[in-house]
């Protein structure tokens, strides 16, 4: 199987100053008291139900599912979303969550604490360029990362997350197929190592996992021996060589509950200790390292843009129905059909034929 990686983009800078200078104050003791009796009020009101990612603030993460909402990655953040009998989701996370929750769901209300939480791979891969890329590569099978827009998923044949992105490669390799790969550079090399799949890649990353240093976790690993390596991958090649379980948030809890260790090493964004320590309180978890020798802050590995929800703007977009998002309706049909084979192939029905075995065939795979 030939090989393939090319950089089509060079990534502009990303600019987080906006994101950091909207980050709420945290809320004293008795405003904060009174701002979660007023959401879990609201949410009942009208008729709304909440869905938080891991990295959000604690308190969002608590709030969703105390009220029967949920805490999740960003699969089955999309998929409860879509399955959910409210008629108003609540979304806390990043805009590209957001929207996939009203493409789901057209007909429900779709509302997020802040609209201006995006994403650095989002912002890293503009609608024109990579519709440009997919044009000059009509032959391969375009497969995006849900952290994208709403048109970019619209011209992708498959949509993955970092849950199934590695099945779903390696399953349009088994059928032959030769991959175009956007945008996460790390994730996608992490993927051909695997399954050493025909891919060419977009030259996108998150800020926040790409800051994971190799050399200081070989550091910290020997000062803690026992210690088992948690790791995204979205993170570097090194990182990830470094590591004992490698996937997303919700495979990242799994194996802190199945892996026997007193104390885990964890390389993602720092909002996953929270779910991670509630559930384990017995073991130990460490923040990977972010930084060089010289640096002052050693592990700084939270996202800006996950940090811009909080229970102030949650109440408020209760309350007044602001922040709501809004899909154009032909894009949002087309930006489905990608989503929805993920789901289906995660629901283990793409696969398989009438008699339930193994088909050997991907149907609708698009015009790639
Ligand atoms: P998960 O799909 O693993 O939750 O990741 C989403 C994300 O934005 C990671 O940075
Ligand atoms: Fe995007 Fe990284 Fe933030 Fe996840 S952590 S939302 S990939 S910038």
């Amino acid at each position: 199987m030939s090989k393939v990686i090319e950089v089509q983009y060079e990534q502009p800078a990303c600019d987080t100053r906006h994101a950091w200078a909207r980050v709420p104050v945290e809320p004293g003791p008795v405003q904060r008291a009174a701002l979660k009796d007023s959401i879990r009020r609201l949410l009942k009101e009208r008729n709304a139900v909440m869905v938080s990612h891991y990295y959000v603030h604690p308190d969002l993460q608590d709030l969703a599912e105390e009220t029967g909402g949920l805490v999740s990655d960003s699969l089955e953040m999309a998929r409860f979303g879509r399955d959910h009998a409210a008629q108003t989701l609540v979304v806390s996370g990043v805009r590209f969550m957001g929207e996939t929750a009203k493409i789901l769901s057209p007909e429900k209300r779709v509302l997020m604490p802040d609209l201006d939480a995006t994403c650095s791979l989002d912002l890293g891969c503009p609608t024109a360029e990579f519709t440009a890329f997919c044009d000059a590569h009509p032959d391969r099978t375009v497969v995006v990362y849900a952290n994208t827009s709403a048109a970019v998923k619209a011209r992708a044949d498959w949509v993955v997350t970092s849950s199934c992105a590695l099945d779903i490669v390696r399953a349009l390799m088994d059928q032959g197929r030769k991959i175009l790969w956007a945008p996460d550079k790390h994730l996608g090399a992490y993927i051909q190592r695997e399954t050493a799949a025909d891919m060419l890649m977009w030259n996108g990353a998150c800020i926040v996992h790409d800051e994971f240093k190799g050399f200081e976790l070989e550091a910290l690993k020997r000062a803690h021996p026992l210690a088992k390596v948690l790791v995204h991958p979205e993170s570097p090649a090194d990182v990830i060589a470094l590591a004992d379980a490698v996937g997303s948030t919700s495979a990242i809890l799994k194996a802190a509950r199945l892996l026997d260790a007193p104390e885990f090493i964890v390389a993602t964004d720092n909002g996953m200790l929270h779910k991670l320590r509630t559930l384990n309180p017995g073991k130990t978890f460490i923040e990977a390292p972010t930084s060089g020798n010289s640096a002052t802050c050693k592990s700084c590995a939270h996202c800006p843009w996950m940090a811009m929800n909080g229970l102030a703007g949650l109440a408020q977009v209760l309350d007044l129905g602001t922040n709501e998002i809004h899909i154009d309706p032909a894009l949002g049909l087309r930006a489905r059909q990608p989503i929805d084979r993920m789901l289906a192939f995660t629901a283990g029905s793409v696969f398989k034929n009438a008699s339930g075995t193994d088909s050997g065939l991907v149907p609708g795979i698009g015009a790639a």
